[in-house]
């Protein structure tokens, strides 16, 4: 009977096995990434930004939420950015989808919550949204202090560009809530924002932009 001698990365780790004995699945060494010790990722960074990608889709789905809020009180611009807003959000995950499959890490999909629904004014749905984002703010933070902790230098350039992302994003949110603030209760001033809104395009790098 043949006998296999396998090298990987200096180490022989099948010696004078016989090809019958192989495995099924034809394995000889861990190819699933969960079971490789010698991946790129740390487990508790893999862990974490499994972690985030489910919140970057969780606020897909709060701004889709109120996407659709808006569509039912017939404001189409204030939809038409929460859309976008939406799709940005979904971006976001697939972005640190990417990285953790670049780091030859384990992507793991977990159940995403409902969103909110029944919101108010566009002041208090806007309101609700900077809530919202300086929360995540909050996230990226911890996800960053991880970085650093676990001298994950790769994961801290990454988390880079979501630290500016979010100073982005709440300066934008920020300032349409001032803008609703000011408005009031006079409508042609919230039509005009309304307008102006749903104007929204995309950016080549950051997605939509606010
Ligand atoms: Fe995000
Ligand atoms: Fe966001």
């Amino acid at each position: 009977m043949r006998s296999l001698a396998i090298r990987h990365r200096g180490n022989e780790i099948r010696t004078g096995a016989a090809v019958a004995e192989i495995p099924a699945a034809g394995r000889v060494f861990p190819t699933r990434r969960e079971e490789r010790a010698d991946k790129m990722i740390g487990t508790r960074m893999q862990a974490a930004l499994n972690g985030q990608i489910t919140q970057e889709l969780y606020a897909s789905q709060v701004y889709l939420s109120m996407c659709a809020h808006f569509e039912g009180e017939g404001l189409p611009g204030f939809a038409h950015w929460m859309r976008a807003q939406a799709e940005e959000e979904r971006e976001h995950a697939l972005r640190i989808f990417d990285f953790v499959n670049d780091r030859e890490g384990q992507v793991s999909l977990e159940a995403i919550d409902a969103p909110p629904s029944g919101f108010g004014s566009p002041l208090e749905v806007f309101e609700e949204a900077l809530g919202h984002e300086r929360k995540v703010s909050g996230m990226i933070g911890d996800l960053y202090r991880l970085a650093m902790d676990e001298a994950d230098y790769p994961a801290q350039v990454m988390l880079q560009w979501f630290v500016n992302e979010q100073v982005e994003e709440e300066k934008t949110i920020s300032d349409i809530v001032d803008r609703l603030r000011l408005a009031g209760d006079d409508k042609s001033a919230l039509l005009m924002l309304e307008t102006e809104l749903g104007q929204r395009t995309g950016d080549p790098e950051t997605g939509p932009a606010g």
